[in-house]
């Protein structure tokens, strides 16, 4: 992993084929989570594979902020000493979650039913984005936000003196809303009961459970019925993070559309609840095969081999949107080569991510050359097929990791060079990014 990850402008460039093996980094979803639930079980938690980008560093931060012992023993592997359900401490300075979503939205509900007061800031692209879908269910347990205008980011957070158990629905398809509710149900006496409409990602259940939670849950023709147990003695565990199956979609894309190009990931999480990209991309005709499936950390894996594809547009159907919510940009990429259009519906959730990747894939494919259409919650784009992607192009890239690969892997494969503005995003959620990319042959200059 690069000490000094990239940023500043830089060039992708169309190359020959892309060959090896891409060891991708470890969850991001997971990595944030087993850093929290270490925090507040009972001892130590060990952790191995953890994402040591910025996202989840600031989680680490956090946590020692609020009294948890947190400590790197060597690369990816962290120790965890937490101080129990209800344990947490005042922190005596605002907690800086940066660039992280899944970061601030997770601990303001881990720390809602403590009696403690915490200030929560972080980048000018988190603090743009919408925290009322948060703050209004901790609100039920008795906390008080004091948000900026709009219901975002600084949020001086209250925490609940006497939390009462609540029962919530969520009213947009969430992980980070469901996992924060969760959060906070532990420190509450009594049940808490969340109900999702569409099923999210589901690791803090999965995990909640291995820390040894009292928790179920009811997959019902209505959605999913979570019901957790409160004031629980959480137990120290032993989590190894499965590699992320949304970073691994940089690489496998990137191969996808390079011509002669055969890459292998190892270990990557095939969470159901993740799994929707994986599944477009076979709809898409592409050449990828799974083997040694196996289970780590209580999450399925297995080694992905993809091949160069000729790819034809789809339709994404908004069910699966969930599954694949992080996937859209680099998908948009895809498309963007393949034969005929690809229509994505449901997705106006990608218009509160880092950025509003909607907008921001839309204006950066029209610069290189692809018709685009969307509408609020429908993102179509005109695949180029075997016409090829124009490039040539400077794309704004919006404080937006995901946005910054999607580019730099079409640049890969475009006619003329694509130039992202900024690299320093990507090392939110992946500081390899570069060096494995120029591993497997890419050339960014
Ligand atoms: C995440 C949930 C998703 C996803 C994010 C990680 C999580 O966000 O986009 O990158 O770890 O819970 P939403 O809950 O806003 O859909």
């Amino acid at each position: 992993m690069s000490a000094h990850p990239q940023s500043g402008a830089l060039h992708a460039v169309a190359i020959g084929p892309l060959r090896g093996v891409a060891e991708v980094p470890g969850d991001k979803s997971v990595s944030h989570r087993a850093l929290i639930l270490g925090a507040l079980a009972v001892g130590e938690t060990r952790i191995t594979g953890l994402l040591e980008g910025e996202d989840v560093i600031d989680t680490g931060k956090a946590m020692r902020a609020f009294g948890a012992e947190v400590t790197r023993l060597g690369p990816g592997e962290w120790s965890v000493h937490g101080v129990g359900v209800g344990g947490f401490l005042e922190p005596s300075k605002a907690i800086d979650c940066g660039n992280s979503g899944t970061g601030v939205r997770l601990i303001m509900g881990a720390v809602a039913t403590s009696p403690l007061t915490a200030t929560f800031i972080g980048d000018a692209s988190l603090s743009s984005r919408p925290m009322r879908r948060v703050t209004d269910p901790l609100a039920l347990f008795g906390a008080v936000a004091h948000c900026r205008k709009g219901g975002v980011l600084p949020i001086t957070l209250e925490g609940a003196e006497n939390p009462q158990p609540v029962r919530y629905t969520t009213p947009v398809p969430s992980a980070q809303v469901k996992s924060a509710v969760l959060l906070a149900g532990l420190n509450a006496p009594g049940t808490t009961i969340v109900t999702e409409k569409e099923p999210t990602r589901d690791h803090t259940e999965r995990m909640l459970a291995g820390f040894g939670a009292e928790i179920s849950v009811e997959h019902g023709p209505d959605g999913n019925v979570i019901t957790l147990k409160g004031q629980p003695e959480l137990k120290p565990q032993t989590v190894e993070v499965p590699r992320d199956p949304s970073s691994a979609a940089f690489p496998v894309a990137a191969a996808l559309l390079v011509e002669g190009s055969e890459v292998v990931v190892p270990g990557v999480s095939r969470n159901p609840t993740r799994a929707g990209f994986y599944t477009t991309l076979e709809e898409m005709g592409a050449d990828i095969t799974y083997s040694n499936v196996r289970d780590e950390g209580g999450e399925p894996v297995a080694d992905v081999t993809v091949r160069y594809s000729r790819l034809r547009g789809v339709e994404v159907p908004s069910e699966r949107a969930a599954s694949m919510i992080d996937e859209y940009p680099i998908l948009s990429a895809l498309a963007a080569c393949a034969e005929g259009p690809t229509i994505m519906r449901g997705v106006r959730e990608l218009r509160f991510k880092e950025s509003d990747r909607i907008d921001a894939m839309a204006r950066g494919l029209e610069a290189c050359g692809v018709n685009v259409e969307e509408t609020e919650d429908t993102f179509t784009v005109y695949g180029r097929g075997a016409g090829g992607v124009s490039g040539d192009a400077r794309v704004e890239t919006r404080l937006d990791h995901r946005i910054a690969m999607s580019f730099l892997c079409l640049g890969l494969a475009a006619r003329a060079p694509i130039v992202i503005d900024d690299a320093g995003p990507i090392a939110t959620s992946f500081p390899s990014f570069l060096n494995l990319m120029r591993g497997l042959g890419a050339t960014f200059a």
